[in-house]
C-alpha cells in the first residue's frame, strides 16, 4: 500500500521546465513515437523531408503516389490545426486526440529533430 501510494504521488508527465521528471523534449518525443495511435515517426520519419510512403495506379494506369510532407517547418498555429483536425480531412494520417500542452511538447521536439 505504501509503495502504491508513492507510485500515484508521482507526477506523471511534468512539462513545465527541463527540471521536471522528464523534460519537455523527453515528453514530445515519447509522444512523437507513441502519440495514443500510430506514431508520427512511422510516417513522417525524421519529419525533414517528404516521404512517399506508397505508390499506385489509378483505374487509368497512370502511376499516382501517396507522399508524407516534412514537418518541423510549419508553423505552431498549422501545426496545431492539423493535429485537431477531423479524420475526414484527412485519408492518411490518423486522428489523434492530444491535448495542447501535449501538443506544445510534440512541436517542440520536432522543431529540434535532427
Ligand atoms: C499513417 C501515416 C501518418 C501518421 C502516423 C502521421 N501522419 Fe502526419 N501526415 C500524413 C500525411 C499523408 C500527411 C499529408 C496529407 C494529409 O494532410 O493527410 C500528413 C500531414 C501532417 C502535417 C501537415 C503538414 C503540412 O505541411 O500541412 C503535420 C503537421 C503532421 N502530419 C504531423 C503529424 C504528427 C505530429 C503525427 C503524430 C502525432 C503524424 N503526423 C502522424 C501521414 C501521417
Amino acid at each position: 500500500m505504501v509503495l502504491l501510494s508513492f507510485l500515484i504521488s508521482i507526477p506523471l508527465f511534468a512539462t513545465q521546465d527541463d527540471n521536471s521528471f522528464i523534460t519537455k523534449y523527453e515528453y514530445g518525443a515519447m509522444l512523437y513515437e507513441n502519440p495514443r495511435g500510430i506514431g508520427c515517426n512511422k510516417c513522417h520519419g525524421n519529419g525533414k523531408k517528404e516521404i512517399i510512403l506508397a505508390k499506385y495506379r489509378d483505374r487509368k494506369g497512370a502511376l499516382k503516389y501517396i507522399k508524407v510532407p516534412p514537418i518541423i517547418k510549419i508553423s505552431f498555429e498549422d501545426f496545431k490545426s492539423k493535429l485537431k483536425s477531423d479524420k475526414t480531412e484527412s485519408l492518411i494520417m490518423p486522428t489523434y486526440f492530444l491535448t495542447d500542452d501535449e501538443l506544445d511538447s510534440l512541436y517542440y521536439y520536432i522543431q529540434k529533430l535532427k
